[in-house]
């Protein structure tokens, strides 16, 4: 055990990965990062890499590890296994890395860590499920990174939609990380003033209502057209991955939209879904109890519907 207090291990050094641990790098949050991957050349090449870079960055160490990094990690990120095809749903990757998951986790068990699992490989409200069920761990120790990075999206549309600094839209996507996910709209507030006092005062759009649904729903599609166009997503996941490391790292207590295990919040129980969290140190130390409006509860509620039924498929075939 060598005690360093900053480590984070990251396990797969695919895009996600590699594109969290260059922006990691950069922030100065860490003091060690160790990059482990079942395509040993690939971590060779990727850290390699990185390292070549430090004569322009905060120093950090960077090096290829394995499992016994799990011991004295601060915190494990998990990124391995398949990415989204082309077409595919998230929940159609679940049968596929649910095993991958499910061994990782058991491996940190096997080397008793005291750290915290930060999931993002997808589908990632299962896939955060299945580690902990694997793990056995208090709830506050595992999260999902869930929907940060769509709620990052939903904040860059309101911003360039309304001419607003995407720093000054306060923004919340709720539920699953996927297909039934929902913008929090009686959250969303532009300087204090929540949307439906927002919109018509201003005289960028004409009909507000379809804006809305269009911004949303480009929300929700994001991901397909970027895999469309490119591949992967990787560049704004990794930045997320950076957002939600520095609250831990530094005890933040920032309010994020991981995901999380509910367990009677929103009337709903044994569920990892996106709500808004405090996250700290100890991991996620609050769940907020957020006011929702009757239809924003309805649509969490089927978020969690639609999770639920894919974990119960998962269970029934393994
Ligand atoms: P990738 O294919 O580039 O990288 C995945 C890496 O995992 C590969 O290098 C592979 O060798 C490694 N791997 C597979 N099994 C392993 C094991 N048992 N142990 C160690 N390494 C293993 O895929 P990419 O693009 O990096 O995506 C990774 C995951 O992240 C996917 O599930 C993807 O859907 C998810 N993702 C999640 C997002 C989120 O917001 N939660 C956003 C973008 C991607």
């Amino acid at each position: 055990m060598n005690n360093i207090q900053r480590k984070v291990v990251i396990v797969g050094a695919g895009a996600v990965g590699a594109t969290y641990a260059y922006a990691l790098s950069q922030s100065g949050l860490a003091e060690e990062i160790v990059l482990i991957d079942k395509n040993e050349d690939l971590v060779k090449g990727q850290v390699l890499d990185l390292l070549h870079g430090q004569p322009f960055i905060p120093t950090v160490k960077i090096r290829a590890g394995s499992s016994e990094d799990y011991t004295d990690a601060r915190m494990i990120v998990i990124t391995a296994g398949a990415a989204q095809k082309p077409g595919e749903t998230r929940l159609q990757l679940l049968q596929k890395n649910a095993g991958i998951v499910k061994s990782i986790s058991r491996e940190i068990v096997e080397k008793k860590s005291e750290g915290l699992i930060l999931v993002v490989t997808n589908p990632v409200d299962i896939m955060t499920y299945v580690a902990i069920k694997e793990t056995g761990w208090d709830r506050h120790r595992i999260l999902g990174s869930g929907t940060v990075l769509d709620s990052a999206r939903f904040r860059h549309l309101l911003s360039q939609h309304c001419g607003v600094d995407v720093h000054n839209v306060h923004a919340y996507i709720l539920g699953e990380h996927g297909d039934s996910e929902f913008a929090a709209w009686s959250l969303t507030n532009i300087a204090g003033m929540q949307m439906d006092q927002y919109c018509p005062l201003c005289n960028n759009c004409i009909d507000w209502k379809s804006v809305r649904k269009n911004i949303e729903q480009n929300v929700r599609k994001s991901a397909y057209h970027i895999i469309d166009a490119k591949g992967s997503t990787h560049f704004a996941v990794g930045l997320a991955l950076v957002r939600i490391t520095a609250s831990i790292l530094r005890t933040q207590n920032s309010v994020l939209t991981v995901s999380v295990l509910l367990d009677g919040e929103f009337g709903l129980s044994d569920v990892y879904l996106s709500v808004p969290s405090i996250i700290s140190d100890k991991g996620v130390v609050k769940i907020m109890s957020t006011s929702l409006l009757p239809v924003e509860l309805r649509l969490l509620e089927k978020s969690a519907t639609i999770l639920k039924e894919a974990i119960n498929s998962l269970t029934s075939e393994q």
